[in-house]
């Protein structure tokens, strides 16, 4: 995909190349122009990346107010800054980010502690029992659907990845009831903070505060994480899940971890977990809806392999041509469209002079679509995952990178595979929108519901 923003933006000097040598200070941008990223980020983004990747390691608007933006271009790049800690930390992007005190808003010591003690949660034998649990759930899910008729495919699976994160971390199942409740609020949440880089431009004491809708639907899910700590500790022999070891770790005196921390964190693990994974699984059925022949082959490998039962721990590995769909969706439609750091000091980077409070923006979209590491970017073609589970790796990090790399990503990767198998070899999936227009929040939304026919096979 080309497009004339960069050049647009360059023509008016937001946009300022850096070079190893240095970096001309920028002409008169005006603040209307530089709200304009904020009207299409991503085709913008994936312009600039089009227009001088390869040439420049990043590139910077400069706006007149408010932040500056770094946008990194050299893939490289992305996995040093990503790797290194100690120099850029992860913003909080706008007052609803510092509400909350879990691992994705924490930093330093508090980060260390609550990373080593949910690490081994998300490892082993663990993984197997959320396989398990994925295909226990998508059986269930569909054990609801008429033989025929039309869902709300994204609410669906909202609700399905809700279920397997509350049954897998914290051993209670939800209902469907709460899991729609849930997703409502996700959606919420997306209108929000829905990404506007005009947002970032404006000084904070500007930048528009929450909602009452937004606080509401906060409220609905700390009352069901609240739920869940207050089952675990009226247990006399509480299940050895996430939720008690958050619980042990609160009351070992070396780790600083208190009441309302653990709230946050039970509230971030259902949503940080539950709306990525069901963004991915719907869009791997929409790109599959556009091809057909790809999806065919997931329901011949899903038939092989599972035989009519539920997918298992042990058909994992078997499942080969699915799990390629699904990094595939990953490239093309990461839920996480943009992962943003800021320097903690002034430091150099790239060429460039850094200094804190500038946003450093990483974006797996555009990297994901660079033509220079992609052949054909913007077909959906899970057979160049073939055999070759790096190609394109450093281009290609839709859970990030470096130490703070995505906690779930097994889980998610274990738990969308063995939901598109479930479900295709029982069910025929059409998503009914031929095009997939996006509102990039904090993840990647559709624009539109995605409806879905579904019909049962014989
Ligand atoms: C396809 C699904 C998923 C995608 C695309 C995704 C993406 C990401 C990305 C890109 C990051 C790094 C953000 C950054 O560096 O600023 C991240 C971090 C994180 N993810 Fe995921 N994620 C997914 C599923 C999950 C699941 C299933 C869970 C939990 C069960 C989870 C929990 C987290 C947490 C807690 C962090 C913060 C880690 C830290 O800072 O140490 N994610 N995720």
């Amino acid at each position: 995909m080309t497009s004339v923003w960069p050049r647009i933006f360059a023509a008016l000097g937001l946009l300022t190349v850096i070079t190893e040598a240095a970096h001309t200070p920028p002409g008169l941008p005006v603040l209307g122009n530089a709200t304009k990223p904020g009207a299409d980020p991503l085709r913008f983004l994936v312009g600039v990346q089009q227009t001088y990747g390869g040439q420049y390691p990043l590139v910077q608007l400069d706006p007149p107010v408010g932040q500056r933006i770094h946008i990194v271009l050299d893939a490289g790049l992305v996995h040093e800054i990503l790797e290194d800690r100690e120099r850029f930390a992860r913003p909080a992007l706008g007052p609803q980010a510092t509400r909350r005190q879990g691992l994705l808003s924490t930093e330093g010591a508090l980060w260390e502690t609550q990373r080593s003690v949910l690490e081994p949660e998300f490892l082993g034998a663990t993984l197997a029992d959320y396989a398990n649990i994925s295909g226990a759930v998508t059986e269930a899910t569909m054990a609801n659907w008429p033989a025929q008729g039309t869902v709300d495919l994204l609410e669906e699976m909202s609700v399905l990845t809700l279920r397997v994160i509350t049954r897998g971390l914290f051993s209670r199942d939800t209902s469907p009831e709460t899991g729609r409740a849930v997703h409502a609020a996700m959606e919420t949440f997306g209108r929000e903070l829905e990404f506007d880089i005009g947002e970032f431009l404006l000084p904070e004491t500007l930048q528009s505060g929450l909602s009452e809708e937004f606080l509401a639907a906060d409220e609905l899910v700390e009352g069901v994480a609240e739920e869940f700590i207050d089952w675990h500790r009226s247990q006399a022999d509480p299940p050895a899940d996430m939720l008690t070891a958050l619980i042990e770790a609160q009351q070992d005196p070396s780790i600083e971890l208190s009441a309302n921390e653990l709230v946050d964190e039970t509230v971030l693990f259902l949503t940080a977990g539950q709306e990525t994974t069901a963004l991915t699984i719907a869009y791997a059925f929409y790109w599959l809806t556009q091809h057909p022949r790809a999806r065919e082959r997931v329901r011949t490998e899903a038939s092989r392999v599972l035989g009519g039962d539920q997918p298992g721990w042990s058909d994992l590995s078997e499942l080969t041509y699915t799990e390629q769909v699904i990094r595939e969706t990953l490239r093309l439609t990461p839920a996480a469209w943009n992962i943003s750091r800021e320097p903690r000091a002034p430091t150099r980077v790239g060429g460039a002079e850094l200094a804190p409070g500038e946003l450093v923006m990483l974006s797996p979209y555009a990297h994901h679509r660079d033509r220079r590491v992609w052949d054909n970017p913007t077909t959906f073609d899970p057979d160049r995952w073939a055999g070759v589970a790096s190609r394109g790796q450093d281009a290609y990090f839709p859970f990030g990178s470096g130490p703070r790399i995505c906690i779930g990503r097994q889980v998610a990767l274990t738990e969308a595979q063995f939901v598109v198998a479930g479900i295709l070899q029982s069910y025929d999936v059409e998503v009914l929108a031929e095009e997939l227009p996006f509102r990039p929040a904090v993840t990647l939304q559709p624009a539109t519901t995605l409806q879905a026919r579904v019909t049962a096979r014989d």
